[in-house]
């Protein structure tokens, strides 16, 4: 039986149990989570395991960062089988702060950054990306890890916390890791337990749209424009789906590109009933 990870629930101790960590010249990893873990938050907890000595996991749903109250209500909430994975996996802390430590009363601050939050998740979920910045600062505040793992499922999300840490001097390397997806090549998400038996089927779209582009691009296909119709074509054809947005973009500065020259990332939202998935891959 491994031992058990020790849960840290005030913002204060962590950060003493972070320092004692350091003065013991300890290497201090973080994955931050919202918990209902998965096989690819795994992924990233055995990378952090691999490479820091203090292996932080936070669990944390953060109210700021949903810009809708039904799928706030509705995040899945697995205490007990994450702790026993955590366990499984040699987690040293569980992170778990309450709401009110987070956010207490008189709370008025935020982190806006600007450019790559604007579009794609930025325009479909307003405020969302000022709510992961603002939880993903105060994560480093409390741990102060040296390194922190994010999944490349959530792109924009990576890149902009990239950002942050660079222009705010953070000192936390964050290390970006593949996407873990199912044998049919639906990219695992917490919030796929939402969807029906049929939703389920009709979800791998988005691993076909991405595919669809894929193969125009090495094809030699470099007009955008084709490009983003062929793989919306795919998600119109596929009954009860719905597209919020789907883009290629520059896979550093996330800017929408014309034609395809040279790196470039094809991101995408979509609808199946009353979940929201998303999805990228390289094109090139
Ligand atoms: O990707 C997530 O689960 C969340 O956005 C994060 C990074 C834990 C911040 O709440």
């Amino acid at each position: 039986m491994p031992d058990e990870p020790l849960v840290i629930r005030d913002p204060a101790a962590m950060t003493a149990a972070s320092r004692a960590a350091r003065a013991r010249g300890q290497r201090v990893g973080l994955v931050p989570t919202m918990g209902a873990l998965h096989a690819g938050h795994l992924s990233l907890v055995d990378y952090a395991r691999a490479n820091s000595d203090l292996l932080v996991v936070s669990v944390f749903v953060n109210p700021m960062q949903f810009n809708n109250q039904g799928d706030l209500d509705n995040y899945p909430v697995t205490w007990e089988a994450d702790f026993a994975l955590c366990a499984q996996h040699r987690v040293d802390v569980i992170y778990a702060p309450t709401v009110d430590a987070m956010y207490p009363e008189g709370f008025q601050s935020k982190v806006l950054v600007e450019g790559l939050t604007q579009e794609m998740e930025g325009e479909f979920r307003p405020g969302h990306f000022d709510g992961v910045t603002t939880v993903v600062l105060k994560l480093f505040a409390a741990v102060r890890p040296d390194m922190a793992a994010f999944g490349q499922k959530d792109y924009q999300q990576l890149k902009v916390v990239e950002r942050m840490s660079q222009d705010l001097d953070l000192g936390v390397k964050v290390i970006g890791r593949p996407t873990v997806r199912e044998p049919d090549g639906l990219a695992l998400s917490s919030r796929n337990v939402h969807l029906s038996p049929d939703e389920r089927q009709r979800a791998l779209c988005l691993r076909r749209a991405l595919d669809q582009a894929r193969e125009l691009a090495a094809g030699g296909e470099t007009e955008v424009a084709a490009i983003e119709a062929a793989a919306g074509e795919v998600i119109a054809q596929t009954e009860g789906a719905r597209l919020d947005y789907l883009a290629v973009v520059h896979p550093d500065s996330l800017e929408r590109l014309q034609r395809l020259q040279g790196p470039s990332r094809m991101c995408l939202a979509v609808w199946l009933g009353d979940t929201r998935l998303i999805d990228n891959d390289a094109l090139n």
